[in-house]
């Protein structure tokens, strides 16, 4: 028993946000941005929500897939912006569905959490236990955003991807490997709650200590480069190898979006030809968890992938967490 994908899609909010206009909002300059990141613009969500795009989606792949809600029994999505702590987004997007035949499970793990969803999906199938998945990647990272610092507020977009992955006697998901790093948590952190119980405050010998976090990301950037060229080399190989197959036969690699620079230095540091790597970041911004869906669905409509080839997802991210699968692209839909 092997899984495999069927089905990509996609949704994005409608506004985009060009760099002129962050240079608005702090002392920043298009120049800068094109050349630290590659980005010219990004997606940024009003009323949409991460539930709302991870729907939208998940629909998008299913009318791809030709399949009905109920057709799914298990659905993940990979988020680290979910609309509320429960109920979880894909209780939200079961109810958005109207499924009513799937086990929801939200998974965190930064900007990795779509391959690490997908290796839990695969293991499911595998199992036995699930015949048809939906793996989505959520996101409105614009929420947590400090929109007054601009080492941060240039690099996120926001955007939601989702694949079906189902049960298939044809191999389609090859390999998939994760691994996490949680002693270099604070290279990349967006707070939760303080306790603000009475006894932790009272506990607490400054009422200061005990005021929230504002929840916003912070990052030590030039750390988290110097961890994802390592990181996505060794998702490479370390998939690859398990997959039994040799780099140089895969067809695309899709990184996470995080940088043009992080994906031009893995490439010359592996002798891999800059193109086999589909970026779209300079569109979509960093949408962590969903930016590797939101670009397969991409890659996916925009030419066709010869079936049978091999595809390679690497996410790294936040925790820190890192991780990579290669697949076999099975016909969709
Ligand atoms: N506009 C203008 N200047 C800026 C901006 C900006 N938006 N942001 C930072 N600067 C300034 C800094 O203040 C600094 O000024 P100083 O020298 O006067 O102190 C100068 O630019 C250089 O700053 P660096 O941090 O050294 O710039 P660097 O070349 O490293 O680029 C960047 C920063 C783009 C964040 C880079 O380190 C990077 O890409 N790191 C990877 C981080 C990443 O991708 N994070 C995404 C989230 S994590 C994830 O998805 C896994």
């Amino acid at each position: 028993m092997f899984s495999r994908i069927v089905a990509t899609g996609s949704s994005v909010p409608e506004l985009e946000v060009g760099n002129d206009e962050l240079a608005g909002l702090v002392d920043t300059s298009d120049e800068w941005i094109v050349t630290r990141t590659g980005m010219s613009r990004r997606h940024i969500a009003t009323t949409d929500t991460t539930s709302s795009l991870a729907a939208a989606a998940a629909r998008k792949a299913l009318d791809a897939a030709g399949l009905s809600a109920d057709d799914i029994d298990l659905i993940m999505v990979a988020t680290v912006t979910p609309d509320n702590f429960t109920p979880t987004v894909s209780c939200q997007v079961q109810a958005a569905l109207g499924n009513t035949a799937a086990t929801c499970l939200d998974l965190w793990a930064g900007c990795s959490g779509f391959v690490y969803s997908l290796r839990v999906a695969d293991s499911m199938i595998r199992a036995g236990g699930v015949h048809r998945a939906l793996i989505i990647g959520a996101e409105t990272l614009s929420r947590v955003v400090d929109w007054t610092d601009r080492n941060t507020c240039v690099l996120f977009g926001d955007g939601a991807g989702a694949v079906v992955l189902e049960a298939s006697d044809e191999p389609g998901v090859l390999a998939c490997v994760t691994r996490s790093d949680g002693s270099r948590g604070n290279v990349l952190r967006i707070p939760g709650l303080a306790n603000s119980n009475p006894w932790a405050i009272k506990a607490a010998s400054d009422a200061d200590a005990i005021a929230p976090p504002p929840s916003v990301i912070s990052m030590d950037g030039q750390e988290v480069f110097r961890f994802a060229v390592g990181a996505i080399q060794w998702s490479l190989e370390e998939s690859a190898r398990i997959a039994g197959i040799d780099i140089s036969s895969i067809y695309r690699i899709i990184p996470h979006q995080a940088n043009n620079r992080i994906i031009d230095a893995v490439a010359s540091r592996m002798g891999i030809e800059r193109d086999v790597f589909y970026t779209n970041l300079q569109r979509f911004g960093n949408t962590s968890a969903a930016s590797i869906p939101l670009a397969l669905d991409e890659l996916n409509r925009a030419e066709s992938i010869p079936v049978g080839a091999y595809l390679a997802l690497v996410g790294f991210g936040g925790g820190l967490t890192w991780g990579g699968s290669v697949i076999r692209w099975a016909q969709t839909a």
